[in-house]
């Protein structure tokens, strides 16, 4: 049974987002009735402007860890897409108790929220590269055990744990998108961008963190969002998971060769700061197995590489070419 369909209400939590926005899009373009809820610490209204006359969508600038908001939005409700997140494990380091406020406990409220209305549908995004922690397991399947070395994949991991339990004793379906890393236009995150602005800045010269060997997925958006409604879309009971990934990982160091090439740069020193880790927290080797969600039909349309040269390309477009 298709859900995410023509006249479906949809929630989208963090919806003005780098994932959230081009979720939305999608949504949008399939006839959903999409509200919207952000409080853009990270996102933008940017992309939803085009929106600003629809009447099937609805922009409200809030969070969610407000419980009398998420009281007043989630009712009568056909799902509820929850993008919404603190997703940065550095700072999930330096602030437990924030990451666990704005990742579980707002998860928890939304998902009692939707007990108490009968929302029968939640998608929530989970992360393939921190749950599994340092595992040798690769490609890691979902059934591997949950061992995340981060605080910010324990509050993912956390999550699942409600999502599961809500499934089992309300018959909501609940799925989780174990998310690889996700990269591509409008980003504002992630190794690439971190990358394409140090080069901006000095053209010579490429800070790595770490040894320039960590070796994980990297998933083009596009696929990434036909894989989340494909997987939100995919019917059943109970709490399913899937790793929404690449089959093949490559390193930092390719990485940078790319977008060194890409940007048409010679010549640039890669200054490595050490260690196998970029940062406390770091899941260096990362490949998450993607039977279950290519059982569902569905292949990635890009590589690795080739998304790499087309947001590099993006990044070029929007914020100007190096000097
Ligand atoms: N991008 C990735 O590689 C990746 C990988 C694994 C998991 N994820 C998960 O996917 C989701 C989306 O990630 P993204 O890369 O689009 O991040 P993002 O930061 O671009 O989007 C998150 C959005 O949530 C909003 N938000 C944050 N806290 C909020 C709050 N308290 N109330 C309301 N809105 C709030 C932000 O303003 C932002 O628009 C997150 O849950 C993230 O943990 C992302």
């Amino acid at each position: 049974m298709k859900r995410l369909m023509e006249g479906t209400a949809v929630v989208v939590t963090g919806g003005g987002g780098f994932i959230g926005s081009h979720i939305v899009d999608e949504l949008m373009k399939r006839g959903c009735r999409v509200t919207v809820i952000d409080n853009l610490s990270a996102g933008t209204t940017e992309y939803m402007e085009k929106y600003s006359e629809n009447k099937g969508f609805t922009f409200i600038k809030g969070d969610i860890r407000e419980r009398a908001l998420l009281h007043a939005v989630i009712p009568e409700k056909d799902a509820v897409i929850h993008l919404a997140a603190q997703p940065d494990v550095r700072l999930s380091a330096s602030q437990p108790l924030l990451d666990f406020d704005i990742n579980v406990a707002a998860t928890l409220n939304i998902l009692e929220e939707m007990r108490q209305a009968e929302v029968p549908l939640i998608v929530f995004a989970s992360s393939a590269g921190t749950i599994y922690g340092d595992t040798e397991v690769l490609p890691t399947p979902e059934g591997h055990p949950l061992q995340p070395i981060s605080h910010y994949g324990a509050s993912k991991a956390a999550c699942e744990m409600y999502l599961s339990s809500y499934a089992a004793m309300t018959g909501m379906r609940c799925i989780a998108l174990r998310y690889g890393n996700i990269f591509g236009a409008r980003s504002t995150h992630g190794v690439m961008h971190d990358f394409f602005f140090k080069l901006r800045h000095d053209p010579s010269r490429l800070e790595i963190l770490g040894d320039g060997m960590q070796q994980k997925s990297y998933l083009y958006i596009s696929d990434c969002v036909q894989a989340s409604l494909l997987a939100g879309d995919s019917g059943g009971k109970g709490m399913s998971a899937f790793n929404i990934s690449t089959a093949e990982s490559i390193t930092v160091k390719e990485i940078a060769a790319t977008m060194i090439d890409e940007l048409g740069l010679s010549g640039v020193s890669l200054e490595y700061t050490g260690g196998s880790k970029g940062w406390a927290g770091d899941v260096t080797r990362t490949l998450a197995d993607t039977s279950n969600i290519r059982s569902l039909g569905w292949n990635p349309k890009h590589t690795t590489l080739e998304g790499v040269r087309l947001y590099t390309r993006w990044l070029m477009a929007r914020y100007g070419r190096l000097d």
